[in-house]
């Protein structure tokens, strides 16, 4: 290994994505991303209309090493050329956590080389420092994600303090229930926010929930209870040929489409006027806005044109690394170690930690 640079291999397996990266890094300056590969296992688990983990387990057991070749030769290396292994610790499914964190394991033990455990939350609100428009230090995140909704105050590579998190669903998890029982296939965010496009948002009331809590919090479970309601109002609650029926005629329009704009809308309202509340909270002119429903175009549009309004720059991963993927964890072993934080370790032990606190890092 050499004092100067390293080369880091970054493997993801926490839930239903298999991700592996390549990244080098210099002891300053920005992370440079060699190549990654991706698997999606959505097709396998659509079937089960949601993860079923044991399979999950064993299908990054099948593709997490042919994607460690792919991405080494993609970035013309080989796998004597990685100085450190860096691979999902936690959270996430604990059968998955172990096939990423076994092979990173046996991989480095094999080269003689040290590995690193990575919060796959901290890949996430790290992943814009990989975009062409990196943020600076201190700013605000907006973690949203299918098992994670928070807002931190982020003074520094390891230093994350928890400004709010939702007290049950997590807003990825109110767009795949609500979809779901609309009848879209998993995962429910991005169909459900592609149909909300043609739909009208103010077409039902639907609850902003925690929006005047006076706190940072958020809560979404009461909103995928609502759209039950105006399922069940609608006929359509549990009703597969109804629902059939009902998207079918939906390219002239119809309630399911508004049913999907509207409950986009509140989601989208409420994290957008939460961020707008810990920037002001805070003080600071800078929001990160990481996790898989950071894809989502209408909160997209919504913070830029808040924050165009009030002088903050909002920052996105690049759109193909908003959710899960090996290039976040390897930057963030990376940023770790010129942080000096990165603890190296060169046992060969490896663990795992399903649930962890981001903020107790
Ligand atoms: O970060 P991620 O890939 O995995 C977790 O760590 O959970 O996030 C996945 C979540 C899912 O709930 C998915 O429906 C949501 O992100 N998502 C979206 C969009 N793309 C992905 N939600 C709304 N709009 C999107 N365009
Ligand atoms: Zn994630």
């Amino acid at each position: 290994m050499s004092e100067s640079a390293l080369c880091i291999l970054g493997i993801e397996s926490s839930c239903d994505e298999t991700g592996v990266a390549l990244v080098v890094v210099a002891k300053q300056g920005p992370v440079q991303l060699l190549s990654h590969a991706l698997h999606s296992q959505i097709d396998m688990h659509q079937a089960y209309g949601g993860v079923v983990p044991e399979l999950a387990s064993r299908d990054h057991i099948r593709r997490v090493v042919p994607l460690a070749r792919q991405v080494l030769a993609d970035a013309d290396r080989t796998m004597a050329d990685v100085d450190v292994v860096a691979y999902t610790r936690g959270p996430g499914l604990a059968g998955a956590l172990l096939v990423g964190a076994g092979v990173a394991c046996s991989l480095a033990t094999a080269l003689g080389r040290p590995m690193i455990g990575i919060h796959h939350l901290e890949g996430h609100l790290l992943s814009p420092f990989l975009s062409a428009d990196p943020p600076e230090f201190p700013f605000v995140a907006l973690l949203v994600s299918g098992g994670h909704t928070q807002l931190m105050r982020v003074n520094g590579v390891g230093r994350y303090e928890l400004l709010g998190e939702t007290v049950d669903d997590a807003a990825g998890e109110a767009f795949d229930k609500s979809a779901k029982l609309m009848g879209l296939p998993y995962p429910g965010g991005p169909h459900l926010s592609r149909v909300a496009e043609s739909g009208d948002p103010k077409a039902f009331e639907l609850p902003r929930p925690m929006l005047h809590s006076g706190n940072l919090d958020f809560s979404f479970a009461g909103l995928k209870t609502s759209v039950r309601t105006q399922l069940q109002k609608l006929g359509l609650l549990d009703n597969e040929a109804a629902l059939a029926q009902a998207w079918a005629a939906v390219p002239g329009g119809g309630p399911l489409v508004d049913l999907a704009a509207s409950t986009q809308a509140a989601i989208v309202e409420v994290l957008v006027k939460k961020s707008l509340a810990a920037l002001k909270a805070t003080g600071l002119k800078r929001l990160v806005v990481a996790g898989g429903v950071g894809a989502n175009r209408l909160l997209r549009e919504q913070l830029n044109q808040a924050g165009a309004r009030r002088g903050v720059r909002v920052h996105y991963p690049e759109l193909h690394l908003c959710t899960d993927n090996g290039a976040m964890i390897a930057l963030a072993g990376a940023m770790r170690w010129q942080a000096g934080l990165a603890i190296l370790s060169r046992e060969p032990v490896f663990d795992i930690q399903p649930r962890w606190d981001l903020a107790q890092l």
